[in-house]
């Protein structure tokens, strides 16, 4: 399944040097500048998250609907005490400009954020923001037209006392065959430290 959408399919991460992005459903850094590339990157624009994923989110994200994946057959925001509407519940004027909607599958998730970005100017792309078993899904489903990678300066498995209790999400891994690194749009050094850590940017588009 190529993505067929005039509006871009993007996938946004960013993982220390071995590939972790997260441990026990958190993430395992602070790099307030990373987090100011991802929200210039994706403000306007609809993400696609998993639940695990929403669920760790502090609230809703400014200016972005997130479109949260889940089998489950009704999700309640876990801080904010609301049911997250479904396209059934969709209010004839679209999807609200933040906030969060539930999507039952990817498909789903990518038909609501193609049909939310015909109607927002501000949507140049589809972004699909985690985490490891979305990416995983939608690397396997060929659905993005580019990665845009954030590799934090650590390694963040090196400096903890493993637990045997810990779940760890790792990246996807990406094939030299399909995807090649955009000089323009990369790093060739580390920007500057942001608080835990340096960090550095690698753009992956279609061969
Ligand atoms: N470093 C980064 O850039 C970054 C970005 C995002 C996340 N993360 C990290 O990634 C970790 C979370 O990843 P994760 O793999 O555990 O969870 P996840 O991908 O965020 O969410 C998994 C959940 O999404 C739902 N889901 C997945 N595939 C689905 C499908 N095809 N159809 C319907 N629902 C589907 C299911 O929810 P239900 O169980 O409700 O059915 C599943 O349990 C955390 O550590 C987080 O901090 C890191």
């Amino acid at each position: 399944m190529r993505s067929l959408s005039p509006v871009p399919v993007g996938m946004i991460w960013a993982q220390d040097e071995a590939g972790v992005l997260g441990v026990n459903d958190h993430m395992a850094w602070h790099v307030p500048d990373d987090f100011k590339h991802f929200k210039a990157s994706t403000i306007g624009c609809p993400l696609v998250m998993g639940r695990t994923t929403f669920e760790s989110l502090a609230g809703f994200l400014s200016g972005r609907l997130c479109i949260v994946m889940t089998r489950q057959e009704s999700l309640t925001h876990p801080k904010l005490g609301e049911a997250l509407p479904v396209a059934q519940d969709r209010p004839d004027e679209g999807w609200p400009e933040e906030g969060a909607v539930r999507a039952t599958s990817l498909d789903d998730a990518l038909t609501i954020a193609r049909d939310y970005c015909g109607t927002h100017a501000s949507a140049h792309h589809v972004w699909i923001a985690g985490g490891a078993a979305v990416y995983r899904e939608a690397i396997e489903a060929d659905v993005a037209d580019e990665l845009v990678v954030s590799t934090i300066d650590l390694d963040v498995l090196a400096h903890r006392e493993a637990s045997p209790e810990d779940h760890v999400a790792y990246a996807p891994l990406i094939d030299a065959e399909v995807w090649h690194r955009d000089p323009k749009r990369s790093d060739d050094h580390w920007r500057p430290m942001s608080k835990d850590a340096a960090w550095r940017v690698t753009t992956w588009v279609r061969r």
